[in-house]
């Protein structure tokens, strides 16, 4: 890895922390056309890392909320009348492999089947995009980098990724900040002070210590940062910790009454 990091748009790009040597990782993968994957638990600071990423690199984002229903077309583009004229539109995808555009797909789990088939050959060393209704082949433009990003905690049986996929991707794990960077980030994110935002950060550590026992997935670092905005906005601590950090949690009262119980113990 080298010093590239000194890189255009650094001085505006949104905060954020690292938690370790990703932001060179991420550096030297679009210095070498790579693509990347973000594997981690929501909430953690995935879609932070890349737009904070893109300006550093003085490049375009185009972001796509991937869902099951998110076809080949919804990225590549389709043909629309507008006006009694029949058009054709760029998708996101496009778009980016024309500009040289970084193109993120979060949760790319989700998408239909036939969306992976479209990003075989723009994420091997050919980077071509083709589109078949329009005959044309893309070759994507220089800075052209694909980034996904995917929950490994909710997958299922019929949601993975192919290994034909995953092996496309350089990939990073994302998991939830450690708190000598939690705490700060909950501080410049919220304003909250540092003794409050150590105790919120404790906390959550304690829940996420519950995962796979009676939750599903830990408490997001994200829920924290709602939890401290509400606390700095001058919210009482127990109000804003059971609307934002364990509401969100749970349904189930057995469960609520055991994390409040924890909440006690912590917060006192
Ligand atoms: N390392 C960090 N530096 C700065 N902010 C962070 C960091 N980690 C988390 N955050 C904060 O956490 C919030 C949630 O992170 P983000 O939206 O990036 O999560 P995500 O991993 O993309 O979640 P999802 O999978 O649900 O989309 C951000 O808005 C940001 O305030
Ligand atoms: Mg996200």
């Amino acid at each position: 890895m080298d010093g590239s990091l000194t890189l255009k748009g650094a001085a505006d790009a949104p905060f954020y922390l690292p938690q370790g040597d990703e932001c060179e990782v991420f550096s030297a993968a679009a210095d070498n056309d790579l693509p990347v994957l973000l594997k981690g638990p929501t909430g953690c600071g995935k879609t932070r890392f890349v737009t904070h990423m893109a300006a550093r690199l003085g490049r375009q984002l185009h972001t796509v909320a991937c869902h099951d229903d998110l076809s080949a077309a919804d990225l590549i583009g389709r043909y629309l009348l507008k006006g009694g004229e029949t058009i054709w539109v760029d998708g996101p995808l496009t778009r980016a492999v024309r500009e040289g555009a970084i193109c993120y797909l979060d949760e790319v789990v989700e998408a239909r089947k036939d969306v992976t088939v479209v990003l075989h050959p723009l994420t091997d060393d050919r980077r071509i995009l083709p589109i078949d209704r329009t005959g044309e082949e893309l070759q994507a433009a220089p800075g052209f980098m694909l980034v996904a990003s995917y929950n490994p905690g909710y997958q299922n049986i019929l949601k993975t990724l192919k290994p034909s996929t995953r092996q496309r991707f350089v990939a990073l794990e994302f998991d939830f900040p450690a708190p000598k960077h939690e705490v700060p980030v909950v501080m410049r994110e919220t304003g909250l002070s540092e003794d409050r935002a150590k105790l919120l950060v404790r906390l959550a550590n304690k829940l996420r210590d519950l995962k796979g026992q009676d939750l599903e997935e830990g408490v997001s670092t994200r829920l924290v940062i709602y939890a401290a905005s509400l606390i700095a906005k001058g919210m009482p601590m127990e109000r804003a910790i059971l609307a934002a950090m364990i509401e969100p949690l749970t349904d189930d009262a057995d469960v609520k009454t055991g994390l409040l119980d924890l909440v006690t113990a912590v917060i006192g």
